[in-house]
């Protein structure tokens, strides 16, 4: 059952984590409703040690996906038999995890005779928007996370173009390493923006790596640097210290993602004239109010529409998963079941895996 026809889909995500899974629906006019999307994070498993632990992460997925699954399809009122496909995040990601996940989700399409679909995670957030708020093609995302920060056109479904990614740390990862220098905790992206309300963002002038540059890309590691140097040469910091070095901080961040991403809408503008301009934005660094203000902005003066997803949907979920598999499975672009987890995953490399005729 393909093409227009509604279908059910069953999806897991586990490549970091959150061990999630949703049930999804497609209806024939291609309009997606949730029905249902459980997540267990995995918080407290790892706070002790300052960051995820793959192994320890792996572990739990095991431990919980059966019963997460469980729960998804009570939760959406149907029972694996009257699922259409399972789909499950393939890669990018750490890959005890998505073994972990890919595994359950092939035992399942075998031992119920359903299709397989094996989704890029980065497909899959670069496809919420169309979920959420259905957004057409061509549209701009900016996927700010943990592990990742680009920027990549979205032409269709397995039609990517990376405009840009960073070629250090991604900028959760920036947040994550800059809370810990400050001892604030993790997960250090909200810890770092509660503390900055009461920061003065003027009071240290941090580097904006890259930016006089044309490029798309990214850089935050010199910028961490930078703060760490700060904060040795004023220790002991006084909790003022803190608030002050977590606000300019902040600041030099949100001006970055601005810069580069009035860049990445003059490049829209200028290869689809006259088209409507959209940036989607994804990922965790999405709940950052500093940075989303400076996209509005951003997106103001040049004419286009910020699309940001609830919350919920911009981090690690099922539903976004099961959502790229159901437009996957409109296009009839079904995977084996010997489909191999990929811990790398550019989404723009060999991705085209519909084919032609099929699109
Ligand atoms: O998308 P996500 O939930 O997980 C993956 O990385 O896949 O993103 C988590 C990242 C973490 O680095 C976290 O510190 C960051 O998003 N984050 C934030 C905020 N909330 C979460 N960064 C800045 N400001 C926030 N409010
Ligand atoms: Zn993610």
């Amino acid at each position: 059952m393909t093409g227009q026809a509604p279908a059910t889909i069953l999806g897991i995500e586990t490549s970091c984590d959150e061990t999630a899974a949703a049930v999804v629906l497609r209806d024939e006019f291609g309009k997606g409703s949730i029905r249902s999307n459980v997540v267990r994070s995995q918080l407290d498993e790892h706070a002790a040690f300052g960051g995820v632990v793959p192994e320890l992460a792996a572990r739990a997925h095991v431990t919980y996906l059966d019963h997460i699954i469980a729960q998804a399809c009570r939760e959406a009122g149907v029972s694996l038999d009257e699922v259409d496909a399972i789909a499950a995040t393939a890669g990018p990601g750490l890959i005890g995890g998505v073994l972990v996940g890919l595994t359950t989700a092939k035992a399942l399409a075998a031992a119920l005779g359903k299709p397989l679909i094996a989704v890029n995670h980065l497909e899959a957030h670069a496809l919420t928007a169309r979920l959420t708020d259905g957004v057409q093609f061509p549209y701009l995302m900016l996927l700010v996370s943990g592990g990742h920060s680009q920027f990549v056109l979205v032409r269709g479904v397995g039609d990517y173009q990376r405009w840009g990614s960073t070629i250090d740390d991604a900028l959760g990862e920036a947040f994550d390493k800059v809370a810990k220098l400050l001892t604030l905790g993790h997960p250090g992206g909200p810890a770092v923006e509660r503390i900055a309300r009461s920061g003065d963002p003027k009071r240290f002038k941090f580097p904006r790596p890259l930016l006089r540059e044309a490029r798309l890309d990214f850089s935050f590691s010199g910028l961490k640097t930078a703060v760490r140097l700060q904060a040795e040469a004023l220790a002991p910091l006084s909790d003022q210290d803190v608030a002050d070095i977590a606000a300019s901080f902040q600041a030099a961040v949100a001006e970055i993602v601005a810069v580069r991403s009035r860049q990445a809408l003059e490049r829209f503008a200028s290869e689809f004239p006259g088209q409507a301009m959209r940036l989607v934005v994804a990922g965790g660094v999405a709940a950052n109010q500093t940075i989303g203000a400076a996209l509005r902005a951003v997106c103001v003066e040049a004419g286009a529409t910020l699309v940001v997803p609830p919350m919920a949907l911009c981090t690690d979920n099922g539903a976004m998963v099961a959502w790229a598999g159901a437009e996957r499975f409109a296009l009839g672009a079904l995977d084996d079941l010997d489909f191999t987890a990929r811990p790398r995953w550019p989404l723009d490399l060999d991705d085209m895996r519909i084919e032609p005729d099929a699109a």
